[in-house]
């Protein structure tokens, strides 16, 4: 590799970053990782910090998990690279379909649709909803509806069900019959209504008014993460999601929970969906389901959709979707070890206690601190401090100032992130109760340093 020298001289010249403008990007130069081991990154300089990111709600086993690193290296060996297209199948995504039916049983979902990452989940699930439908005779069901301020990647049909602007707007016209409800966001919401169990129900009572207004027989499927998390991390009530669910099913509307960051345990429970005690129809994963290390997910399906396509006699089921690395040998042997991992390491656990740490110390934190206007969290670590330029009127914090919190954080010991007015923590699972203590110090020094 080259020097550092090389490293930072070129260091945003030749490639443009995701999530970046450009100039922002040669203005402000990322930081260059170079290193990770446990829960800490090292930086081109030799600075380590601990990774309050989890790599990017990702890593949720940290960076040192060599059962992962084995069974990746060993596929590569045996068999780096096959198509699962009509007519072939690999010994890694034959076992690992069996493991996550296992895994997904709760949840009511016996079927793996594998692709290579959130967004192509997304899509994935997207397109099997209306295919659903048109086996079913039902084909004027083509309609999505979703949260506003929910994340469902960049794809197309991901964008369209997207609730911010910030992803939408550059790339519009966007797929036509995608309509969005309030998000059951108590720090700002249509209603001012700030008791959340109150604000579920309005919101719930908007998604009826919602599917009325369209149509019950147009729509396909809502669309939604079980917390909400690039959003803002925002935990809806906890009869929200069931909610959801009784609507859904009474409007014969699919319900798909997208759990790119909510399965395999961040929320403390092994997903999202079981958190709030609901079985979706079809549930989006990616990120955690390889640690990160190699670019894969899956769509798990409900057992009724299933028999919907596995029962078709007319064609109509032929899946007519797929991407060349649905599938791929090494993706599956590394999600393979890695749900090993997962499982024997019991995360929710773990990420249940360091959560409610953390959620405690990031509401201490709001009391020594002005600028936070709001700490949300309380299941698991996904967490987000909302900062404010006046906290009586919630004025939007200067971008600025986010970023010298952002950067002292970074000096004092932790990797955190902004996403607009948000310091979002997303944590390995793995995370010590030390460790954690290093983010709120670090979060500390930041806040104090931009106050
Ligand atoms: C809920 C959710 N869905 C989809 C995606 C998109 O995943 P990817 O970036 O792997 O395409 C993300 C990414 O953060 C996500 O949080």
């Amino acid at each position: 590799m080259k020097d550092s020298n090389f490293l930072k001289e070129h260091n945003a010249r030749s490639l443009w970053h995701p999530m970046a403008h450009p100039a922002d990007s040669l203005a402000n130069p990322p930081t260059i990782v170079t290193g990770g081991a446990g829960v800490r990154i090292t930086d081109v300089d030799g600075h380590e910090v601990v990774d309050g990111v989890g790599g990017l709600w990702n890593v949720n086993l940290g960076y040192s998990c060599q059962p992962i690193k084995d069974a990746i290296a060993a596929q590569l060996e045996q068999l780096p690279y096959y198509s699962i297209f009509r007519g072939t199948s690999n010994d890694a995504v034959i076992q690992l379909a069996e493991e996550l039916r296992d895994f997904f049983e709760p949840d009511g979902l016996t079927r793996a649709f594998y692709t290579s990452g959130g967004s192509d989940s997304v899509e994935t699930a997207l397109r099997l909803a209306r295919q659903y439908h048109k086996i079913r005779g039902e084909a004027g069901r083509v309609k999505f509806l979703s949260l506003k301020k929910g994340y469902h990647g960049t794809h197309f049909g991901g964008a369209s069900v997207n609730g911010n602007a910030n992803f939408r707007s550059a790339y519009e016209p966007l797929l036509a019959g995608c309509h969005h409800i309030p998000a059951p966001y108590t720090y700002r919401n249509p209603f001012n209504e700030t008791d959340p169990e109150r604000l579920a129900q309005l919101c719930l009572a908007a998604l009826e008014d919602e599917i009325a207004f369209q149509g019950a027989g147009t729509i396909a499927a809502f669309i939604m993460e079980p917390i909400l998390g690039a959003g803002g991390v925002i935990p809806p009530h906890e009869s929200f999601m069931p909610g959801v669910r009784e609507i859904c099913s009474r409007h014969g509307i699919l319900l798909i929970a997208d759990e790119v960051i909510t399965a395999f345990g961040r929320t403390g429970s092994w997903t999202g969906s079981r958190h709030w005690g609901v079985q979706p129809d079809l549930m989006c994963t990616a990120k955690a389901i390889t640690n990160g290390y190699f670019p894969f997910g899956a769509v798990m399906i409900a057992e009724a959709v299933a028999g919907v396509f596995e029962g078709d006699e007319t064609g109509k089921a032929a899946i007519g979707h797929g991407y060349t690395y649905s599938g791929h040998p090494v993706g599956a042997a590394a999600a393979l070890a890695c749900l090993g991992e997962t499982l024997r390491q019991n995360v929710p656990v773990n990420a249940a206690a360091r959560g409610a740490q953390l959620y405690d110390g990031l509401l201490a934190l709001q009391t020594r601190h002005e600028m936070i206007g709001d700490v949300r969290g309380g299941h698991g670590l996904m967490l987000a401090l909302e900062l404010v330029g006046d906290r009586d009127s919630k004025a939007p914090i200067d971008k600025a100032v986010a970023g010298r919190v952002q950067e002292e954080a970074y000096r004092s010991g932790a990797m955190v992130r902004v996403s607009g007015p948000n310091i979002i923590l997303s944590p390995p699972l793995v995370l010590s109760e030390a460790d954690a203590q290093v983010i709120l110090d670090a979060l500390e020094a930041g806040l104090t340093a931009a106050g």
